[in-house]
């Protein structure tokens, strides 16, 4: 099987997207499946790239990739200088893109205009998933437990005394579409809120204001087989060092030491259970489909709610996802083999 696998990206994640994308084509290359890696510049910028000695090349130019309308699967190369060519057809597109423009469905809906499978989740549960605002009414409207949130966009902003009025302190203030905690602030003054709207705002143009949940962060992998039928991991827990106030990109990413993750989590069995049906349930709430990441504030008493869905969740062997259907005995490379088992059905 010939598998695009597609990295880099426009999005606040780029670098994180290196990261996944490199274990991900270690993993499917060389022996068991026929590897082209396509590098998506910071600007957009689809090039054919490389993959030796276990590390994917990153051109800033070169021979510009384009997928074929209807094509189902052909591609054309096309080089600085001289004629397009054909490249052998692909069989399956693999998005290993974070964020905006790689996980929001619009990458998925180029698959489908391609007419080429894709591994992972389809194009409206990409897109709910990564709009934290509609994923949570969605969540809402089926009953499901969330913290408390009310939405702002530039003609509606509340005051910090509305917000402190009904969330007390701190809150978080956070992009609807952003991944990673890119743009997101814990607000405890008029000062950080001011601060907070700015971040929020250059990140995108809808925010969320948040009670701040004081609880154990869990998550847990959620996989599909070709039959539909969801697989859904042990929890894992995110100890995050109390330096950085909360789960923050440098914690998740920069500090080696600014978050442990313990898999499986040490919960009550009734609680995991819970917690497992309901990441199940999320993720068909949300629409997804193939795989996603759900995850879990539990507060001191144990009640559980749901933050949030990642449907290309931060993917090398060592992120959560991967760890947690270890955990659960599924192995890397076999995450690998189901993505595209389902994507192919
Ligand atoms: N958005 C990052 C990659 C994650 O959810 O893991
Ligand atoms: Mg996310």
């Amino acid at each position: 099987l010939r598998i695009a696998v597609l990295f880099g990206g426009r999005s606040a994640e780029h670098d994180v997207s290196v990261l996944s994308a490199t274990n991900v084509m270690r993993a499917l290359a060389p022996a068991r499946y026929d590897v082209v890696p396509i590098f998506i510049t910071r600007e957009g910028r689809w090039l054919l790239s490389s993959f030796e000695d276990g590390a994917p090349g990153q051109p800033s130019r070169g021979t510009q990739i384009c997928l074929v309308p209807g094509g189902e699967g052909r591609i054309l190369a096309i080089p600085p200088e001289g004629a397009p060519f054909a490249l052998p057809k692909i069989d399956m597109i693999f998005p290993v893109l974070h964020g905006l423009h790689g996980e929001d469905g619009a990458v998925q809906g180029l698959a489908a205009v391609a007419r080429v499978p894709l591994a992972g989740c389809a194009i409206l549960g990409s897109a709910v998933a990564l709009d934290k605002d509609i994923t949570k009414r969605l969540l809402a409207e089926a009953g499901l437990p969330i913290a408390r949130s009310v939405t702002i966009v530039r003609d509606a902003v509340p005051t910090f005394a509305e917000l402190r009025r009904a969330f007390g302190l701190p809150l978080f203030v956070k992009p609807a579409r952003q991944g990673s905690s890119v743009g997101v602030s814990k607000v405890a003054s008029e000062e950080d809120y001011q601060a907070a709207l700015t971040e929020g705002f250059n990140n995108d143009r809808t925010l969320l204001a948040e009670e701040f949940i004081d609880g154990r962060e869990i998550e847990c992998s959620v996989l599909e087989d070709g039959q539909g039928d969801l697989f859904v991991s042990r929890p894992g827990e995110i100890v995050t060092a109390r330096s950085h106030g909360f789960y923050n990109y440098e914690a998740k990413y920069v500090d080696a030491d600014g978050a442990v993750l313990k898999v499986p989590a040490e919960l009550p069995d009734r609680i995991e259970s819970e917690i497992r049906a309901t990441a199940a349930r999320a993720f068909r709430v949300v629409g997804c489909d193939g795989m996603a990441r759900v995850d879990f504030f539990l507060t001191p008493d144990m009640r559980f709610l749901i933050n949030e869905l990642n449907t290309i969740p931060g993917f090398t062997d060592i992120s959560m996802y991967s760890k947690a259907m270890a955990a659960s005995g599924v192995s890397y490379p076999d995450i690998l083999d189901r993505l595209v088992a389902h994507g192919l059905a």
